[in-house]
């Protein structure tokens, strides 16, 4: 599918954007080793969460869905998943292939976790060193998808992560449940925490100090966990930035997750001079969430890079754009894990970007943009990655003339209602 975009002057109004997408499958997958039925509302109903979906009931676990949004989970109990009569496939989603491999190296049994062509071709090996390091056999296609695990007899590790990923980090604690012994696991930087504030939430005896998050199992099954899920700030990422840059811009989102291991952009986006404000800053579901507004100011270049990469790991190809816009040079380093996301994130932003006229130049690491640049309207590419689709969309209401996204299908893989929400804000953006 194509997208068509128009350049915009005015983009108002209130908007809600989906469930987090990174809580939506921790809700399912520890729900699902819960004891008893945990109800998840604001539950995301995009494309990678289906497959976590799919993958739970091919585990045996009971799933309602009394609406799109509203999952009642018949939690089986930590040693309640039967074996899948086939292999499980996690479609396009990295965070269901590598937190349910966590689990899996729990079970008595022998499972398999494939997933699409884009999958396939992202790194594995690094939840298979630490989860054969805790007794799992576990094979890969040349350190690729496929993944077939025979779990059980676990012992408790302490693992050093060589680099900050949440999905590593939280495949390591899964299976650290099913272990002799506790789970230590020392991350260099501080990659997102809700699997930790999950499993607390759930009676989980965990402790997290700075960087180090240690689990000790005991005998207590963990409990359901009922939440309504906040807004995911990654997907609000993308009228914020608009926000940022229309000229006449005055946006309201609700309810956005705020985790402070999340909002990296939004601290950039500040230090660069964007009028962002958080109001109505409360607690839902376990995580800090806040009202935001935006409107339009001036952007100046920055740098960013360490803890802050870790923080906005998701938001470059947002980011990228505003920084066109940005007066004088951007610098992003300390950003190699973006070669290994749904596309590589550094080369394909780069590519599109400067076949939009931005001066923008890959770096081994990261990138550097050298701003402002009137971008123009062009025929650019998703990639197969639907956070790098919606930036294009956002870049293209910059651009003068008019741009025209191809496969953007892919945005339905973690934000659903996109279009119509941007629509509503004024932008005119459809399908060509
Ligand atoms: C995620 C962790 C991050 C992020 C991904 C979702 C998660 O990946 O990029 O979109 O839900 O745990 P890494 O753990 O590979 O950094």
């Amino acid at each position: 599918m194509n997208l068509r975009v128009r350049p915009c002057q005015v983009l108002h109004g209130s908007a809600t954007v989906p469930g987090d997408k990174s809580i939506s499958h921790r809700a399912l997958l520890l729900n699902a080793i819960a004891q008893g039925v945990g109800r998840v509302r604001n539950w995301l109903p995009a494309a990678d969460c289906q497959a976590t979906l799919s993958a739970v009931r091919a585990l045996g676990v009971r799933v309602e869905q009394p609406s799109p949004t509203e999952l009642l989970v018949h939690g089986v109990g930590l040693r309640g998943l039967r074996p899948p009569a086939a292999a499980i496939d996690c479609q396009g989603s990295g965070t269901t292939m590598r937190l349910l491999a966590g689990i899996l190296a729990g079970q008595p049994f022998t499972s398999t976790l494939d997933g699409h062509a884009g999958l396939r071709r992202r790194p594995m090996e690094r939840i298979a060193i630490p989860l054969r390091e805790m007794g799992a056999a576990v094979e890969t296609h040349a350190g690729r998808p496929p993944l077939t695990i025979t779990g059980g007899n676990l012992r408790g590790v302490d693992y050093r992560l060589p680099v900050a990923s949440a999905q590593v980090k939280s495949a390591i604690l899964l299976a650290g449940l099913y272990a002799e012994g506790p789970t230590t696991v020392r991350q260099p930087g501080p990659a997102r925490d809700h699997t930790e504030r999950m499993l607390k939430a759930q009676g989980a005896d965990l402790v997290t100090q700075d960087n180090v998050i240690t689990l000790t199992p005991d005998s207590h099954p963990l409990a359901p966990c009922s939440l309504v899920i906040p807004a995911d700030f990654s997907s609000a990422a993308f009228p914020l930035v608009a926000a940022s840059l229309v000229p006449n811009a005055d946006l309201h989102l609700e309810r956005v997750g705020v985790n402070p291991t999340r909002t990296g952009l939004l601290d950039v986006l500040r230090q660069m001079g964007a009028g962002v404000t958080l109001l109505d800053q409360s607690e839902q579901g376990g995580e800090p969430v806040a009202d935001l507004v935006v409107r339009p100011n001036g952007l100046q270049g920055v740098e960013v890079r360490g803890d802050t990469v870790v923080r906005m790991i998701d938001e470059f190809p947002i980011f990228a754009v505003a920084a066109t816009q940005a007066q004088g040079k951007t610098l992003v380093r300390d950003a190699h894990e973006l070669r290994v996301k749904e596309t590589d994130r550094i080369a394909a932003v780069v590519a599109e970007l400067r076949a939009m006229g931005a001066s923008i130049e890959e770096r081994e690491d990261g990138f550097v943009v050298q701003g402002p640049t009137r971008l123009r309207g062009a025929r650019v590419h998703s990639h197969g990655d639907h956070r790098l689709a919606m930036a294009l969309v956002v870049a293209g209401l910059v651009a003068e003339g008019e741009t025209v996204i191809e496969g953007t299908e892919v945005i339905a893989d973690s934000f659903p209602g996109f279009v119509g929400l941007m629509q509503n804000l004024g932008a005119e953006v459809g399908e060509r």
